[in-house]
């Protein structure tokens, strides 16, 4: 084996073409997912305080936000309705009518080719603010299955093309594959949500779409953070229980545990760069303080070298841009 001085790791990394050449891990747009808050009304594009340059979009303005991602090369997006009317079974999350059902055609109808995954969970539409139906001040996992379900199946019939339950209930991923399967849906995958923890890095994300839980937190059912074996439990079930695409959530505190689900399955893995990690690099790098490209595309890299084949990321946009003009 060659030792220095006849070994000199360095000499692959002189110039720009050879670095390029022995590069192990690249950043493609193909592999991100862009996150859409769609709003009711016309006419309305609010930016996020805590997400720079993200909006909250009413239906009428998605064609032409869609078309703008497709063209970038950007192949799904991933949707959250902020409905109007919120109630204790987060009815508007299952309304043929709902935000988020409005949304998903108003998409279609103007890039059909682009991949719609909409985000399953009631917590944007119950009035309690968590992500199921609460019995005694305490989430009720069995009860919340069948609703899960028929957010769904809506979901789908108004055209999306792969449903993406966040609620961490279990079983949620059999009932709502068995849903879809009645419905003669089999070709509709699921991406889960597999392993999310109980985050503080979603913060921006709660402000974003106006909803806190109203009472206690979400402890009792999203994962907690020091914990990988389980991590691994909850990919396990998920895929069990018929998941085509398993997610762990967020992403930069998490690293350790996308290598270990990649290593442990052979699922298409995807990992959720969330609100928080948005908002941090942006709040730094609008005081100076870091160089917003490198910073955004090193962290890119990092979540695909840990072991995702798919981002979920705010940055999708402006990090398609820079590949394209790269
Ligand atoms: C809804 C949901 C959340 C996120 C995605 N789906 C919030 C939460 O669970 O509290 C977070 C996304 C982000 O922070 O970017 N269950």
């Amino acid at each position: 084996m060659a030792v220095f001085p006849r070994l000199r790791l360095r000499r692959l990394r002189r110039t720009d073409s050879l670095r390029a050449l022995v590069r192990e891990t690249k950043v493609d747009s193909g592999d991100l997912i862009y996150p859409l808050f769609v709003v009711e009304g016309s006419g309305v594009k609010q930016e996020i305080a805590s997400m720079p340059d993200i909006f909250r979009l009413s239906a009428d303005l998605l064609p032409r936000e869609v078309e703008e991602i497709a063209k970038l090369g950007i192949p799904a997006v991933l949707l959250f309705g902020i409905p109007e009317d919120k109630d204790e079974v987060g009815s508007g999350a299952y309304h043929s009518q709902g935000v988020v059902q409005q949304a998903i055609r108003a998409i279609k109808q103007s890039v059909p080719e682009l991949l719609v995954v909409t985000d399953v969970c009631l917590c944007e539409y119950t009035s309690h603010g968590h992500c199921g139906v609460v019995v005694d001040g305490y989430v009720d996992n069995d009860q919340t299955l069948p609703l899960l379900a028929r957010t769904a199946l809506s979901h789908v019939e108004a055209g999306a093309d792969i449903v993406a339950p966040s609620d961490m209930m279990d079983g949620r991923v059999k009932a709502i594959r068995e849903a879809l399967d009645e419905e003669r849906l089999q070709h509709i995958p699921i991406l889960a949500y597999a392993a999310k923890y109980a985050s503080a890095f979603y913060g921006p994300f709660r402000e974003a779409v106006g909803l806190a839980p109203q009472f206690g937190d979400r402890r009792s059912y999203q994962m907690d953070p020091p914990n990988v074996r389980e991590a691994l439990r909850e990919v396990e079930q998920d895929i069990t229980e018929g998941a085509d695409i398993i997610m762990v959530k967020p992403a930069l505190a998490y690293l350790d545990v996308i290598r270990q689900v990649r290593d442990t399955f052979n699922y298409p893995l995807a990992a959720y760069n969330v609100s928080g990690e948005y908002a941090m690099v942006k709040a730094a790098a609008r005081q100076g303080w870091l160089d917003e490209k490198q910073i955004i595309m090193e962290t890119l890299t990092a979540i695909k070298r840990a072991g995702a084949d798919i981002i979920v990321t705010y940055h999708a946009k402006e990090a398609s841009r820079w590949l394209q003009t790269k």
